[in-house]
């Protein structure tokens, strides 16, 4: 793993210098883990032009997220998109991984942010295979998780929240130690979700297969 760097950031409305994107200790997200994110992937195509992987479409979601989370967006989502781009443009990347993010800003503490700023960043950097360029060639091991992913009752499952990637982490951790690449991780009844950090897609007799989001 290689540490992330890059040029610029874009946060709260303009680009600031990579090394300036800092927030307070007492950021709300910090502490308490509301905040929404997105992960959205830019190649390069055969004609040598980048191609954002339904920029639209992930947009979408991360405002949806924040809806559901009782976020407002201080922004609007054509502001954003434009942010994606021009992430991508001031940290010279053809390609790259675009990660949008809405958190909850320093002020009040406690559960209720209050009236704590909404803040937005866009960061932008270089990021090669999710499971590395060995995984693509020889494949990877993964284990089913002893960890279930959460119940529909006990967060907004459609909503791409950082909090709920501490359930993630822990079950990447655990397949690590295990001596696994990944995790597979199962709903409360047992039935196949998706994997830490990916979804999971089976191809059977021509048909390709995924877990319904329904
Ligand atoms: C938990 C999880 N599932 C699936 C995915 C795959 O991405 P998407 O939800 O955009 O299909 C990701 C990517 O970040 C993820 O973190």
């Amino acid at each position: 793993m290689v540490a992330v760097s890059g040029k610029r950031i874009w946060l709260d409305g303009r680009f600031v210098d990579w090394s300036e994107a800092r927030v307070h200790v007492l950021t709300h997200t910090l502490h308490y883990g509301l905040g929404v994110f997105e992960g959205i992937r830019c190649y390069k195509t055969a004609d040598g032009r980048s191609a954002i992987f339904r920029l639209g479409d992930h947009l979408r979601r991360l405002y949806d997220s924040a809806h559901i989370n009782l976020m407002q967006v201080p922004f609007s989502r054509e502001v954003v998109e434009e942010a994606c781009l021009e992430a991508l443009r001031q940290n010279d990347l053809p390609e790259g991984y675009l990660r949008p993010l809405v958190f909850i800003g320093d002020g009040e503490m406690g559960l209720n942010p209050g009236g704590n700023a909404i803040r937005v960043a866009v960061i932008a950097w270089p990021w090669g295979r999710y499971l590395g360029e060995e995984g693509i060639q020889r494949g990877i091991r993964a284990k089913v998780s002893t960890f279930s992913r959460h119940h529909v009752n006990a967060k907004m499952t459609k909503g791409k929240t950082c909090g709920d990637y501490v359930n993630s982490i822990l079950a990447k951790r655990e397949a690590l130690l295990d001596g696994y690449d990944e995790a597979i991780l199962l709903d409360t009844q047992g039935l196949v979700s998706e994997a830490s950090g990916e979804n999971i897609f089976v191809v059977r007799d021509r048909v390709l297969a995924t877990p319904s989001t329904l």
